[in-house]
């Protein structure tokens, strides 16, 4: 029994990673729609389609008793279609606004969330944070582009860190307590994030919150069932093996970073 992770590209392996850690006697699979990548452009209906087939073929495929879909894009366009028509648990990811919130409530500072254009258009957004009353101090920021270069592993440099700074030029930073990263694809720029943001604006993502979510799930829904596994990792993609391959190699070195291999 296995549980699946799915994202358009490489962004999910940094929640694989978190779930390894947390989880490492479950089976995984991780599959990348790397061909469709970057989804956040693209139109919502397209999204749902490619989400829902995906999951449909590695479920006929293998013994799947979980589905993670590791972006948060494909959650806000496709989630509600999966929980209907699957009865294990389905886990998506929501950009972390609650916990931003909840730390700048005492400084009454504002909260910067980053999203890809789609995610922040979606209704689902707009009730998060109509949810917890923060329409006041939450701002949205599309960053278009990054998912761009995170697939292309540009990580770090002049031109990401050109980009980033003319995005971020219309903000007053100095009122921000909390940025939330809501896209997985995001996490690989922390470090530069760190760097362009004053020291005092907190860095959120809701990778542990996700992780943490899919083992209460799992606990409730399949007590004895789950945890079975020998922590195996099966990478798929919609592109020919060698992008399966990259996938494995981005891995390797998110957990070799973690130990402090690299
Ligand atoms: C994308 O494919 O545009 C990024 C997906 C995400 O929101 O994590």
């Amino acid at each position: 029994m296995s549980i699946v992770f799915f994202d358009s590209g490489i962004g999910g392996l940094t929640v694989l990673h978190e779930a390894v850690r947390l989880m490492p006697h479950e089976d995984y699979i991780y599959y990348a729609d790397s061909r469709h990548v970057p989804y956040g452009l693209r139109d919502k209906r397209e999204v749902q389609r490619l989400v829902c087939d995906a999951i449909q073929a590695m479920t006929e495929r293998y013994d799947v008793h979980a589905v993670v879909v590791a972006c948060n894009t494909a959650t806000s366009i496709a989630i509600q279609a999966l929980r209907d028509r699957y009865r294990m648990p389905v886990i998506g990811m929501e950009p972390a606004v609650k916990p931003a919130v909840r730390l700048v409530q005492a400084s009454r500072k504002r909260v910067l969330v980053s999203a890809t254009p789609l995610t922040l258009k979606e209704n689902k957004f707009a009730e998060l944070v109509a949810g917890i009353e923060a329409e006041q101090f939450v701002d949205p920021l599309a960053l278009p582009e990054l998912v761009r270069f995170a697939e292309k592993e540009q990580f770090a440099g002049q031109t990401v860190e050109a980009y980033l700074r003319e995005v971020l030029t219309p903000f007053d930073l100095s009122q921000y307590g909390a940025f939330v990263m809501g896209c997985t694809h995001y996490i690989y720029y922390k470090n530069l994030f760190s760097k362009l943001l004053p020291e005092e604006v907190a860095l959120i993502d809701g990778n542990r919150g996700t992780v943490r979510h899919l083992q209460r799930q799992l606990e409730v829904l399949l007590p004895g069932r789950s945890g079975k596994g020998s922590g195996q990792i099966r990478f798929h993609s919609s592109l020919p093996a060698d992008e399966a391959d990259r996938m494995t190699r981005i891995f390797h070195h998110l957990q070799a970073e973690h130990d402090g291999v690299t």
